[in-house]
This record gives structure tokens, sequence and C-alpha cells, in this order.
């Protein structure tokens, strides 16, 4: 095996400008219905928030997703491989990776953030916990197309996408992330993601409604954001948290709806609130396991092996780049 003798931590910061939220949250607010990209959630507080949510009863993905990493690991590394370049997009407190590093030994494991102090905290827990890994972790906004910071070309490379982050896309975006990652791993690398399962929309109402308030929380955290870094006046209290499944869309969707009557200023712009007036933060769209494999096949990928829970709450695929597939 190719270990380095002596790990290294590396660090690149592209995160995005306050010019990038001020114009697509102004731009946002400007179209009907009004609504925030949910990377915008994750200042610091969004990720300490995202991490809380986690814990709760209510929220079963993260939970179910590490019990179905953690009792499928041989086969799981047998398919990966030792010695890789493990990337991992929206990377957060990189806890599902902590459950494959052990058996897979990568050579470099590439977190990617938007959040990056959090990111970089995380790094270096990371390099204290693995010594023997090189920890190369990236600042940046991964629905543009990724740019890889320089690594050893010889290492065969593996995304990790757990999270079911690749639900926060539309199926036509998701199937462009997709092929981007295709791309990043070309020829002979793979995709293992996290994708959550339909299923009786009374589970999925109380993930995103926990009794807590923690998600109505990280919600909210986007106006206190706001408010700081664009020099807003958004009143937290005028605004509901609101989270339900779209059965006709397979998605959950939540919004932030206006209490009043109301305006609030930006940056010295004013916008007008009606009561009941929305703004729409987040998609969380869910798939059966066929569904998921065809929007995957879409973007350059080859099905290789699927994993879930007795309760098929959630799935762990496994795919290939699909020339691969074809010439093996
Ligand atoms: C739902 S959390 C998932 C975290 C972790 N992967 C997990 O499975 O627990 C989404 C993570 O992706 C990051 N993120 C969201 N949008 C992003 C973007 N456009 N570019 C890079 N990171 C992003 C967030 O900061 C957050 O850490």
């Amino acid at each position: 095996m190719n270990t380095p003798a002596m790990a290294s931590l590396r660090f690149d910061d592209h995160q995005p400008t306050l010019s990038n939220l001020h114009d697509e949250v102004i731009s946002g607010l400007n179209q009907r219905p009004r609504a925030i990209q949910p990377k915008f959630f994750y200042d610091e507080t969004g990720s300490r928030l995202f991490d809380a949510i986690c814990e709760t009863p209510e929220y079963y993905p993260t939970r179910t997703e590490i019990a179905i990493l953690a009792n499928n690991i041989n086969e799981i590394s047998d398919h990966i491989g030792t010695d890789c370049l493990l990337i991992e997009p929206g990377s957060g407190s990189s806890q599902k990776v902590r459950v494959l590093l052990e058996a897979i030994r990568p050579h470099t494991y590439m977190p990617i953030d938007i959040s990056g102090d959090h990111l970089l905290t995380v790094a270096k827990e990371l390099l204290i916990e693995h010594p023997e890994i090189n920890v190369h972790a990236s600042c940046i906004d991964y629905t543009a197309p990724i740019n890889l910071p320089a690594y050893p070309e010889n290492l065969r490379r593996v995304a990790f996408f757990p999270g079911s982050s690749i639900g926060n896309f539309k199926p036509h975006q998701a199937v462009s992330f997709l092929s981007n990652i295709a791309a990043m791993v070309h020829p002979d690398g793979g995709l293992l993601i996290g994708v959550d399962l339909k299923k009786d929309p009374s589970i999925l109402n109380a993930a995103y409604n926990d009794t807590e308030g923690i998600t109505a929380d990280f919600n909210k955290n986007l106006l206190t954001r706001i408010n700081r870094e664009l020099n807003a006046d958004f009143d937290r209290q005028q605004f509901e948290h609101r989270a339900f499944y779209n059965a006709a869309k397979g998605r959950i969707e939540m919004h932030l709806i206006s209490r009043i009557d109301q305006t609030v200023h930006i940056d010295g712009q004013r916008f007008n609130f009606s009561a009941g007036e929305n703004i729409h933060t987040e998609n969380s769209y869910k798939y059966s396991i066929d569904e998921f494999k065809a929007l995957a096949c879409q973007a350059g990928f080859e099905p290789v092996r699927v994993w879930t829970d007795p309760a098929q709450l959630f799935s762990v695929h496994y795919f290939r780049c699909a020339a691969a597939a074809a010439s093996s």
C-alpha cells in the first residue's frame, strides 16, 4: 500500500463572496414564488444546527445511513478499494466518512464544503484522528463546476455523496451535477451515494418538523444570516417554518411564511411581504431505488450495488463510470 510517510493538511479557500450572497438573495426575493438557495443555510451556525437536526429522534436519515455503511463496510470497501482519492462534496462534519476511512484507507481524502470555517475545523480533527491520510479540504460551491485542486494524477478517484444531498437538486439539475461528478472520477472511478427513499409521508413530515424546533431554527437562521451579512432587518418572529411532503413532485418542501403584511429592508432595498406569502428555501427529493438508478445512468454511471436498511427508509448506491463498466 502506498501510504504517505507523513500525511499533509491542505486548505483551499474559494468561499463564495458576500456579493454572491447579496446578488443571489436579491434575485431570489425578486422572483415569484420567492426562493433562496439552500446552500445559504450553511454559515457556522447553520452547520452546527444541521448536526443537531441529525441527532433528533425524528430525523432518521443520518442514523439509518450510518448503519447501512457500517453493516456493509466490507462489501463497500471491496468496491472502492484502498489508496484512492476520496472526494466528498458537501462533507459537513465528515461524520459518515469516519465509518469508511479505517477500511478504505484512501491515499487522500478531499472534503469539499461551502461552510469554510467549519470545514477547516473538521479537516484538522480528521488529520489528528488519521495521521496516515492526507486531507486536502476545499471550500467551494459545488453547484458550479468543481475544479479539483492539484493531486497525484495516478490516483483512482471515488466520490462520496451521502446525506441525500442529491435530493436538494431538481432531477434535471441532479443529472447535470452527477455528470460533473462522472467526468471528475472518469475513467475508472466510482460514486458512493446516499439517497433517501420514498415512504409514508407521515415519517417524512415528522423528520422535517422535529418537536424540539431545531429544523425551524435552521430554516430561520437563513434570515439571521442575511440580517448580519447583508445589513437586513428580517424579524424572525414574523416568519414561520413550514415543511411538508409534496407527493405530486416527490419532494419535501421547506418554506418561510410571512405571518403578517410587512416590509423588510436588505442593503437599502425594500421587499414587501403579504401575510401568508412564502420564501421557498429547500427541496428534498425522494426516489425509489429504480428511479435513482435511472437518473444516475443518464449522468454516465452504471449501477453496481445498492444497500438498504430493513425498513427500506434509506438507500446507499455504488456506481461506476459507464465507460469503465462497458470495457471491463
Ligand atoms: C445536508 S448537509 C450534509 C452533510 C453531510 N454530507 C452528511 O451527510 O451528514 C449538506 C452539506 O453540504 C454543504 N453544502 C450545501 N450546499 C453546498 C454547495 N453548493 N457547495 C458546497 N457545499 C455545500 C453544507 O455546508 C453542508 O455541510
